[in-house]
């Protein structure tokens, strides 16, 4: 193999690596000017997940007042509703753009709710419900910490 040869290979290696990091790990990101990482969506993009966003706020609101007024009736379906069946399909185009662990996190919401629904099902506990909303909770806080639209 010549070295021209050689070097050919090794720009390609560096493309589709350097592709990888940029679509799949990265995302379409840059620095916001209040230091959260900014993701780049068009305005439709936005608006999808941003009404999965508010669905999650309505999911919580009625789980905790399943909770307080101790209808686990009411927790199961509310948790349910934004569990991970529920998980809007997202389009190719902005699936690429999200970073890795912005999917990872959002995916991983999806099942703290389908478990906080299993749980109230087998267990009718609310007290169980409120401390598994607790902790999916910091889901919420953590991401918006990281990131913006
Ligand atoms: C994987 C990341 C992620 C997770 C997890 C997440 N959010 Fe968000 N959410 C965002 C981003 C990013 C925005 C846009 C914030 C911005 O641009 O300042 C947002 C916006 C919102 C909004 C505003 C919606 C609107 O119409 O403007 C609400 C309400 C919201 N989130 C609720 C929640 C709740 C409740 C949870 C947890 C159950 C949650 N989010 C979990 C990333 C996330």
């Amino acid at each position: 193999m010549t070295k021209s040869c050689l070097a050919i290979i090794a720009i390609l290696i560096t493309i589709i690596f350097g592709g990888i990091y940029k679509f799949v790990i990265q995302g379409d990101v840059s620095v916001s000017k209040d230091g959260r990482e900014l993701i780049h969506l068009s305005a439709d993009e936005k608006d999808l997940v941003l009404a999965e966003m508010r669905l999650f706020l309505i999911s919580v609101q009625l789980i905790t007042k399943g909770i307080s007024e101790k209808d686990i009736e009411l927790v199961v379906t509310q948790a349910r509703r934004s569990g991970a069946a529920a998980q809007a399909e997202v389009p190719a185009t902005l699936a690429k753009k999200l970073p890795i662990q912005f999917k990872k996190l959002g995916r991983d919401t999806h099942m703290k709710f389908d478990q906080i629904a299993m749980d109230a099902e087998d267990l009718g506990d609310s007290e169980h419900a409120l401390s598994q909303l607790s902790v999916l909770l910091q889901n919420c806080t953590s991401c918006h910490e990281t990131y913006r639209f």
